[in-house]
């Protein structure tokens, strides 16, 4: 058996991992990330899209985002549609904010090539990781590579090992309170070279079931559109989902969707999760390890952020200053924004979804909550907090 030391042992490189390990490395803090799968599999992940301020912000303190800045598009405000009536959410104009469309894989290959050029050491295909003596002082992870066992010395361990991963698994069940709710659909997404049917964002209403028109650049789309539990992907043929899409939109929209081979179609289940708290002993989580939002409101990757950003300035005021302050810190105040977040993921799904079991009673309700959206400014002011992260902080 191989054993290495590190100060923080890190699980898992997708984005919250990723970042972690690059801010880590500016605090002068060794850390060891260690992944399952290859780097071609993490990339080929098509996931979110859309960035907060506060994301964009992080990825600057982390000095990886020339690329973002260069490539992203800035959007000042994102329509929202009901059957036949369309509101436009203008959150540059409400409150002075946008968004950031830049998708994760590219976010993650950035994170990826800086960790690269560190030279910090990243173990890729790690299997059978295992956690070990959480509960003390100085924890340790083992996994397999290549027929050999391999053990790695460590002061705290960062679970950012996504919802499978072995790191919430690892914690007693007694010590975890589970929050789980459980949607009766999934997105089926289809990613495109053509051209964005529209230079914003649309997310659509329809009794058919919702559907979201996204973007990765001015020349690849990104589309999706509700379908029941348990749908398979094969089902969907392009030529099905474009009729799907075009009849969900609205009839302007549908007639300039510009349609192509898809060159990704995935489906993705709807869930809203959280455990708490996010510490045990020496083990943080962060990330889609500690929790889920649905992905209406185009949260996830920026819970994963800011958490990975607080546990960041936790470890370098412990390394930085002996203090034990900002990690004793953590779980609370991540958890303070996981649940707003949590709560606007859950209601934006709950506006635009079709439900099965609500019936008419709940149909009428999702309608007087969309007209009181288009005519309250409050309240679309505080969609726009949300949405752009202001009210998360
Ligand atoms: P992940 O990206 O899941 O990364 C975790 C990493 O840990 C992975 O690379 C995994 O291989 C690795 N790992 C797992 N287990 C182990 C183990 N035992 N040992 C070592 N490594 C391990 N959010 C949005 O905002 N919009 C979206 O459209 C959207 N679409 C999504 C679609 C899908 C199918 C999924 C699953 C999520 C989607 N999300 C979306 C959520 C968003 O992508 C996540 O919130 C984000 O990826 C969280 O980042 P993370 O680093 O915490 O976890
Ligand atoms: C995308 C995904 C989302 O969940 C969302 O709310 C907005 C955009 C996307 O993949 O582009």
């Amino acid at each position: 058996m191989s054993v290495m030391r590190t100060q923080v042992a890190i699980i898992g490189a997708g984005p919250a991992g990723l970042l972690l390990g690059q801010l880590l490395h500016r605090a002068g803090i060794d850390a060891v990330i260690l992944e399952q799968r290859t780097p071609e599999y993490v990339l080929g992940r098509i996931r979110a899209g859309v960035l907060e301020q506060g994301t964009v912000d992080v990825m600057e303190l982390a000095g990886v985002s020339s690329r973002l800045h260069a490539e992203s598009l800035t959007h000042g405000g994102v329509e929202i549609a009901a059957n036949d009536v369309r509101r436009r959410i203008a959150f540059q104009d409400l409150i002075g904010r946008t968004v950031t469309v830049y998708g994760q894989t590219e976010m993650t290959r950035d994170l990826m090539d800086a960790r690269q050029a560190s030279g910090a050491t990243t173990i890729y295909e790690a299997a059978d990781v295992a956690l070990h003596d959480i509960d003390h002082d100085h924890p340790r992870v083992t996994w397999r590579k290549d027929g050999v066992t391999h053990s790695l010395d460590c002061d705290f361990i960062a679970g950012c090992d996504g919802f499978h991963g072995i790191s919430r698994a690892s914690v007693p069940e007694r010590a975890l309170t589970l929050f789980d709710r459980h949607y009766p659909f999934g997105w089926l997404g289809i990613l495109v070279e053509k051209p964005p049917v529209s230079e914003e964002l649309i997310y659509a209403h329809h009794e058919r079931g919702f559907a979201l028109c996204s973007m990765r650049s001015l020349t690849r789309s990104r589309y999706y559109v509700q379908v029941p539990e348990g749908e398979k992907v094969d089902n969907w043929s392009d030529a099905r989902f474009w009729d799907e899409l075009r009849a969900r939109i609205n009839p302007e929209a549908a007639a300039r969707l510009q349609t192509g081979p898809s060159i990704e179609k995935s489906i993705a289940p709807l869930r809203s999760f959280v455990a708490e708290p996010l510490r045990f002993g020496s083990l943080f989580l962060a990330g889609d390890a500690a929790h889920i939002v649905p992905p209406t409101g185009a949260k996830g990757l920026n819970l994963a952020i800011s958490d990975v950003a607080m546990l960041g300035a936790a470890l370098a005021e412990f390394y930085g200053e002996r203090s034990k302050a900002g990690l004793d810190a953590y779980s609370k105040k991540a958890l303070a924004r996981i649940w707003k977040a949590e709560r606007f993921s859950w209601w934006m799904t709950s506006l635009l979804h079709t439900f099965p079991e609500t019936g008419a009673f709940g149909r009428r309700i999702q309608r007087a909550d969309f007209d009181y959206l288009c005519g309250s400014i409050a309240a679309q002011t505080s969609l726009a907090e949300n949405y752009t992260g202001l009210s998360l902080d």
